[in-house]
């Protein structure tokens, strides 16, 4: 069976990849499966100084999801170029550096610093934290987006894709700008803001200054379906052919060929690796038995598949009378 798919000029084993943040920087799973199996991984963000995220609590379970507020703790580029990348190059399997700029004009200082890293095989820009200070910025605006993608386009040669925020009213307008503005695809989505609170205390749940957290799990699913179907949509009403990586609520063979019907050309998955380690071999395990079933060789060929919904009868006795 074959699993292996192109982002662009990127080509990836198997469609199954680990979402930032999810996944730590890969040695944190060391041992609980062999890594080399994964489609590709995606480190937790860096940005260009270190920072200590948010205080404490930082993720709380809610009903079929988490949420969390770490706020893109991480020890900056430079730590990262120089411990971790080594640790995460000896896996032989595709690097997705996550970054996130604070304002275009840090792209410049990313891209001199990316320079000349064959290591990493494509950049994944996160305009989407909704867990920091204008985190979501430069994702919940077209215009804006279009600065931060065409400052990090000119900045680097690496395939570039944005990740992009659910909490928006028009995903679809925003991916279509990141691409016209020079990214090479899109991931979507990253986590849809949300709020926990203790009312005995009376007080959020998240340490969060302003109480707000990321939810993830399989709560968000059918809205990350809903975004990538309406990114698909308005690719091909737009003529783009870029790929879309799905991300939001993956936990299963079947989620994952959901979310290639609705027009993903690979996923991520991310929350799944908290309560089931193993879920991406599960998932690499199981995929191949479900094409077979359905009669399909090559999975690429489902891509962006989904039908118009049929039109049911409606049995008279459903209709009031008039
Ligand atoms: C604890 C946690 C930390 C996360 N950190 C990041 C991050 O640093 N950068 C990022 O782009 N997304 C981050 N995300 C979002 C995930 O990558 C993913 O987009 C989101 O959780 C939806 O997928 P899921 O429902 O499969 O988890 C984080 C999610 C969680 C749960």
């Amino acid at each position: 069976m074959k699993l292996s798919v192109e982002l662009g000029r990127l080509s990836l084993a198997n469609p199954v990849c680990v979402a930032s943040g999810t996944f730590g920087y890969a040695k944190e799973m060391a041992g609980v499966f062999d890594l080399s199996r994964l489609g590709a991984i995606i480190p937790k963000t860096v940005t260009l100084f270190p920072r200590d995220g948010n205080p404490v609590s930082r993720a709380v379970e809610t009903a079929g999801g988490l949420l969390n507020a770490i706020g893109l703790d991480n020890d900056g580029i430079d730590s990262f170029l120089e411990v971790k990348l080594p640790e995460l190059s000896r896996l032989h399997v595709p690097i997705l550096l996550s970054i996130a700029a604070a304002e275009p004009a840090e792209c410049a200082v990313f891209g001199g610093k990316l320079r000349n890293v064959p290591e990493i095989a494509a950049i994944e820009l996160n305009i989407s934290c909704p867990n920091v200070s204008k985190g979501t910025d430069y994702g919940s605006d077209a215009r804006k987006c279009g600065e931060m993608v065409t400052a990090m386009r000119r900045a680097t040669e690496h395939l570039l894709f944005v990740k992009l925020t659910p909490n928006v009213t028009n995903i679809a307008e925003i991916a279509v700008n990141a691409v016209k503005s020079g990214a090479d695809g899109v991931s979507a989505i990253n986590t849809c803001l949300g709020m926990a609170i203790d009312w005995r205390k009376r007080v959020p749940r998240l340490g969060n200054p302003r109480g707000t957290g990321g939810l993830s799990g399989p709560a968000v699913k059918p809205i990350a379906l809903r975004c990538v179907h309406e990114i698909h949509q308005a690719f091909r009403d737009n003529g783009i052919t870029a790929p879309i990586i799905g991300i939001g609520g993956i936990a299963s063979a079947e989620d994952v060929l959901e979310f290639m019907v609705a027009g993903a050309a690979a996923v991520q998955v991310g929350t799944a690796n908290f309560y089931n380690p193993t879920v991406v071999p599960q998932i690499l395990d199981t995929l191949p038995q479900l094409l077979d079933e359905a009669g399909i060789s090559d999975f690429r060929e489902i891509i962006g598949t989904l039908k118009q919904p049929g039109s049911m009868p409606i049995h008279r006795s459903c209709l009031r009378p008039q």
